[in-house]
């Protein structure tokens, strides 16, 4: 075995975590087409069928695709192009802005999920920067090359968010909530948006560019490159599906936050992403979150004698900071605080 020399043993998965072949099944993540909220939306009110897959979408996998979702096909490509030639900087150049004990966001060459490494390169920053009496800090680092790099991905930070603000109306009204009920939540976010870089990995068998996971924060926006890697633990059997990579889509899923708003109507799913031994792969979630003031506990609408709360709440700034630094650390954190 020529290549299990070269092996970096803090990259290796415990055999049952490994991506085994890749898994495709003609039951996969739903694919929802969102062009009627375009042609079909009268004030507030929203097509049923849309409301109806939305509402399939989230009960049963916390995870679907969206077409038509208004965001120019353009700026997508632009995006994905800035991404790219970030990432093809001489790794010199990209250091400039890694991410610090000061500046929590920015460039670094990989984090640990449960505690092994994942295959992949990342830079993160915030929607809003932020200092706040929680002493949590959201600070960005924006490299000086590629030139309009920061301009690219500001605008597309700005178009995501207006489909975040729209998928969070449809999501209220799938839970019998009025449209705008959850926009308080967000008149301030610790939204990030993170660029993820998963080179070819010699030993895909062994190692996983994101290793299992679910997110934590209210609802992830993700855009994916054609390559493929996203898997989703479906709920139905526990088996591990592929996100199949459609042109133009985003991949939407549940966070935490909505799983404890929805009181378990909704859960957060978990997923990971396979890694191949050809291909970079690039991809680009967008991390709704929350103000950090925002006490995260079921909605009193969605709880009931009948439906107790299942959880006590906490606190978003809190858990995000301690979150934020134990990842520094490489520590893990559990998910939600009950
Ligand atoms: C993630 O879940 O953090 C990344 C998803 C992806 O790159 O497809
Ligand atoms: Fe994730």
């Amino acid at each position: 075995m020529a290549h299990s020399a070269q092996v970096d043993p803090a990259f290796v998965q415990a055999p049952e975590h490994r991506s085994k072949e890749t898994i495709s099944s003609a039951d996969g993540v739903p694919l929802i087409d969102l062009s009627p909220l375009f042609s079909q939306r009268t004030c507030n009110t929203f097509p049923a069928t849309l409301l109806a897959e939305v509402e399939a979408a989230c009960r049963n996998w916390g995870f679907f695709q969206v077409i038509n979702h208004g965001i120019p096909l353009e700026l997508l490509k632009k995006a994905e192009a800035a991404e790219k030639e970030f990432f093809g900087l001489p790794e010199k150049d990209k250091l400039k802005v890694r991410r610090d004990e000061a500046n929590r966001f920015g460039y670094y060459e990989s984090e640990h999920t449960k505690n092994v490494r994942d295959w992949k390169r990342v830079f993160d920053f915030a929607l809003q920067e932020r200092f706040d009496a929680t002493g949590l800090v959201l600070k960005n680092r924006w490299p000086e090359v590629p030139l309009g790099f920061r301009e690219t991905i500001e605008e597309y930070a700005r178009s995501v968010e207006k489909l975040a603000f729209m998928l969070l109306e449809l999501i209220s009204l799938t839970l019998n909530l009025p449209p705008k009920r959850l926009h308080a939540f967000f008149e301030e976010q610790t939204t990030f948006i993170r660029l993820n870089h998963y080179p070819p990995c010699p030993y895909p068998d062994l190692a996983l560019g994101v290793g299992r996971h679910k997110d934590s924060g209210a609802l992830t926006i993700l855009y994916q490159d054609s390559v493929g890697g996203l898997d989703v633990k479906r709920r139905s059997d526990g088996e591990w599906v592929r996100v199949k990579p459609i042109p133009d889509s985003f991949v939407i899923n549940i966070g935490d936050v909505i799983q404890v708003w929805s009181n378990d109507k909704y859960m957060s799913a978990e997923h990971r992403v396979s890694v191949n031994s050809e291909r970079d792969r690039f991809s680009i979630p967008f991390f709704f979150n929350p103000a950090s003031h925002i006490d995260v506990r079921p909605l009193p609408e969605l709880v009931s004698d009948r439906n107790p709360g299942k959880y006590k709440g906490y606190n978003w700034g809190e858990f995000f900071k301690r979150r934020m630094d134990s990842d520094f650390k490489k520590l893990e954190v559990e998910n939600i605080q009950i």
